[in-house]
């Protein structure tokens, strides 16, 4: 592992290949729990963790570490949305992270997306987040710089609400994944995820490397959530593949 000095950040670890970076953020999200098994942590959902999950999966089932009383907080959701939905996050969080890490209905946090009213289940979500301490939050990288569905300029300040999603994120969702998924959203705001002891981000490739590079050496601006880490970059871990930090040290 290598890594990259930042003025604002605590540590930018680079590792040879994607699965060798999600394999090492699997071994820090196994050994927070086994230092705190009630751990409350929140989980992003997507592509980029799915190797991290299926990392900590194989050792929750060989019984090499307990997740059984940790807590799982949802990052965000497409809005409306149906848990029945190919494209769901909480039909994700299920089948990658609530059932192989057998993580208890009762530890399992969740945004509902089926809610007539956005506004009141964001404020209810965001009041959850405010009883709990989260011991990490997890981020992965997406179109814009945008983390959880907090997209180009959402206020830093901004805490659980709707979010009207950006062309640049239906244009990947829609056209190059082609799913047919709603242009809005429910999401942790990027105050509430500052809020987290700890932070880490993901990203993998060029293209993420890019977004990534926009975010760590331009402004900190609501036109790029991801800069908004930088204000308290003292609690922020960003692990990258070489080919992202190729492409910020270029
Ligand atoms: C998903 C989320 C998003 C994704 C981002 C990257 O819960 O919060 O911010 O992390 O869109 O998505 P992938 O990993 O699919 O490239």
């Amino acid at each position: 592992m290598n890594t990259i000095d930042h003025s604002e950040i605590n540590r930018i670890c680079v590792y040879p290949t994607a699965s060798e970076t999600a394999q090492a953020v699997a071994d820090e999200i196994i050994s927070l729990v086994k230092r705190n098994p009630q751990a409350a942590i929140t989980y992003p959902t997507g592509e980029t963790p799915i190797p991290i999950y299926s990392a900590i999966s194989k050792m929750v089932a060989g019984a090499e570490v307990d997740f059984s009383l940790s807590k799982a907080f949802h990052l965000d959701e497409y809005y409306p949305c149906d848990p029945t939905e190919s494209f769901s996050f909480v039909k994700y969080l299920h089948e990658y992270v609530f059932n192989p890490f057998k993580i208890p209905l009762a530890q399992q946090f969740t945004i509902d997306g089926t809610v007539k009213d956005g506004r009141t289940e964001a404020l209810r979500y965001e009041k959850i987040l405010q009883q709990q301490m989260i011991h990490l939050a997890m981020l992965g990288l997406g179109p814009g710089g945008h983390i959880g569905f907090n997209e180009r300029n959402t206020p830093i300040t901004s805490r659980t609400h709707v979010s009207q999603l950006s062309e640049e994120t239906i244009y990947r969702d829609h056209v190059l994944r082609n799913l047919k998924t709603p242009q809005k959203g429910i999401t942790q705001g990027i105050a509430t995820i500052l809020d987290a002891e700890r932070i880490f981000l993901v990203a993998y490739g060029k293209a993420k490397g890019e977004i990534l590079k926009e975010a760590l050496y331009g402004k900190i601006t609501s036109w790029c959530p991801a800069s908004a880490l930088r204000l308290d970059g003292r609690k922020v871990t960003i692990f990258v593949d070489e080919e992202a930090a190729e492409t910020l040290t270029s």
